[in-house]
């Protein structure tokens, strides 16, 4: 008769030799993904609404030979159409799905060098969806996809006075969060308001109260695709801000998956 603590040692053991195969496999397809000719160096970009986004799709450099010569490249999003060609070293736009119409192009020049980067100008929420890019060459074809997301962000201006500092940014959308940090990593007390400016687009105003000269504050507003970091230093004359943006890579439920994935291996590997 095995005892429970037995029991309970081989059912960690196939329980872990389940995760560990799963792990295997999902490796195995992001590595079979990049043996494809045609990459991009940000699958999941999130574009500003209004302004002008490049979708990246190129063929590596390391796998070019000298007399690359691109035949086609193809853009299309998945549930319209095709957005973009570009044949024999120009645009052959029939069939053009009527909302890219003037508001996509390729770099000719780039393309010549393998690059087929879109550029897609002033991004509308209707161009959120998943888009495939595929290059024909004389060193062989393939494809990629990308998915877009978009967002409205912007960079807050920062102001000090009678100890008091604020950050305004003028377009978030959707509705971020905002959180003030000392250099230690303290949450800090600060109150902040939202106005909305148009449909769903809010203007940021924050307020720190009784902020010290010579003192760095971290201002982090954020939402689901993006996070802007301002670093606000206060000097004896004003104050000193950066801002960092970083965009969410990939859909939260896939992230917290494989993290959780991943937590929970080392919790088995922990127990046995
Ligand atoms: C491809 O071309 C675009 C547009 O000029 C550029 O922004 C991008 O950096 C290029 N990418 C590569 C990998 O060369």
């Amino acid at each position: 008769m095995a005892t429970v603590g037995q029991i309970i040692f081989y059912s960690m053991v196939t329980l872990n030799v389940i995760l560990a195969a799963f792990i295997i496999l999902i490796l195995s397809l992001a590595f079979s993904k990049s043996t494809s000719k045609v990459r991009s160096s940000n699958t999941k970009p999130v574009a500003n609404l209004g302004e002008d986004h490049i979708l990246s799709c190129y063929i590596p450099a390391e796998i070019q030979q000298n007399s690359l010569s691109v035949v086609l490249v193809s853009w299309e999003k998945m549930d319209l159409g095709p957005i973009y060609r570009y044949e024999n070293g120009a645009p052959a736009l029939d069939g053009q799905v009527s909302q890219f119409k003037g508001r996509a192009q390729v770099f000719p020049d780039a393309v010549a060098r393998g690059n087929a980067s879109l550029l897609l100008r002033s991004v509308r929420r209707s161009d959120e969806g998943e888009y495939a890019c595929s290059i024909r060459s004389s060193v062989g074809q393939g494809k990629v996809s990308i998915q877009l997301r978009t967002a409205v962000f912007s960079a807050p201006t920062l102001n000090f006075s009678n100890s008091i500092l604020t950050s305004e940014a003028s377009r978030w959308f959707p509705k971020p969060d905002v959180t003030w940090l000392n250099q230690t990593g303290k949450v800090l007390n600060a109150s902040t308001r939202f106005t909305e400016v148009s449909a769903g687009i809010y203007s940021v105003l924050s307020t720190l109260q009784s902020a010290q000269v010579s003192e760095t504050y971290s201002c982090r507003i954020e939402n689901n695709l993006v996070v802007a970091v301002t670093e606000a230093t206060i000097t004896g004359t004003g104050v000193l801000g950066r801002t960092f943006f970083t965009f969410s890579l990939a859909s939260t439920l896939l992230v917290s998956f494989y993290l959780n994935l991943i937590t929970g291996v080392l919790c088995i590997f922990h127990v046995v």
